[in-house]
């Protein structure tokens, strides 16, 4: 049996492929290909707690004919060993292995949604979950979000963007580090980054000192923006970042230098409360649109004055999820 084809992160996929999936995105928005996925079935497998994912997921199914079956690890089902060879004595009393050769045998795929350890981030970065479920599984396997990608909001993201502003090479986006209480994951930020790049997006990513992205996926997504004809700049100062932008993408991501140490991180951040999307901050833009994956905490992440305001797009992007998803489904369930 052929190895099925994953959709883990957009890295490998090429800008062809993925124009196709976004081109499918808007033709099943405006009702194209009903009950494509009639008599099949998605698992939806969740380490981590999600509302729109989940949703949207499970309506898309529902609306091209097919079925999801929702699971949600510890009320659903128990441990999972992701190591290969392991004397498993532990907590796990399952292998992934096993696990997904079963469900591969009920399921046409399995989307998961994985949990970073978040002790130390090279260990994280390595993704072993889910790179270990696509390994393992005969049917394909879908990134619902793990520690590293989020490739499912970042078709959103650009579906969006493109239905906002047609062309998407040379568009000026800026990926804006906000406050947060707590650090999120930078995933929805890396795959967006990934998949912009290969469409020649000029991304500014504006965040603190000691809020580097992942230094693979930046200079990854330097060299795709090289060849698609753009550029990657960093800046440290949230309105030089907004400045001339005709889109802000705001979200909030841990710090590195401090991964897996949250009293130091707490501190570190605490610095850092002035870095919210603000009216003052948009209009440094060009008339630019507001963007966030969500959840989104108001006025601390972003003002109620952008998130309410004329040129915010929160609502059409999570809608697009939806949209984009069932693309995705039809792309990857082909067979
Ligand atoms: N953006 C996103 O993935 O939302 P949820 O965490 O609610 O699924």
């Amino acid at each position: 049996m052929d190895s099925p084809q994953h959709f883990l992160s957009p890295q490998p996929f090429d800008r062809a492929f993925l124009d196709n999936v976004l081109d499918r995105a808007v033709r099943m928005k405006h009702g194209a290909d009903k009950r494509l996925l009639e008599g099949r079935s998605l698992g939806l497998l969740f380490f981590n707690r999600s509302l729109r994912t989940r949703t949207s997921f499970q309506v898309a199914m529902f609306q091209l004919g097919g079925q999801c079956v929702n699971l949600t690890s510890s009320s659903d089902f128990w441990d999972l060993e992701p190591e290969e060879g392991k004397v498993m004595d532990g907590s796990a009393p399952e292998h992934v292995k096993d696990a997904a050769r079963v469900l591969s045998s009920y399921l046409d795929a399995i989307a998961i949604r994985t949990v970073p350890f978040g002790r130390n981030y090279d260990v994280d970065r390595r993704d072993a979950v889910i790179h270990a479920w696509a390994k393992q599984a005969r049917v394909p396997v879908l990134n619902m979000e793990s520690n590293v990608h989020h490739p499912c909001q970042a078709m959103a993201d650009l579906m969006t963007l493109r239905e906002t502003f047609g062309e998407l090479k040379g568009l000026k986006v800026t990926l804006a580090w906000t406050a947060n209480p707590q650090p999120q994951s930078a995933a929805p930020v890396h795959s967006l980054l990934t998949a912009g790049a290969k469409f020649g997006i000029e991304f500014t990513v504006a965040h603190p000192d000691g809020y580097d992205l992942d230094a693979g996926i930046l200079a990854d997504a330097k060299a795709e923006a090289e060849r698609a004809g753009s550029t990657i700049r960093v800046v440290h100062d949230l309105t030089e970042g907004c400045r001339g932008a005709r889109a802000v993408y705001a979200r909030s991501w841990p710090s590195l230098e401090c991964y897996g140490q949250p009293t130091v991180e707490a501190v570190k951040r605490s610095r850092f409360t002035s870095w919210i999307v603000d009216g003052a901050r948009m209009r440094a833009t060009q008339d630019g649109k507001f963007l966030h994956p969500m959840p989104v905490r108001r006025n601390v992440n972003v003002t109620d004055e952008v998130m309410d305001g004329a040129g915010s797009l929160v609502y059409q992007q999570a809608e697009n999820r939806l949209h984009s998803q069932k693309a995705i489904l039809a792309t990857f369930l082909k067979s």
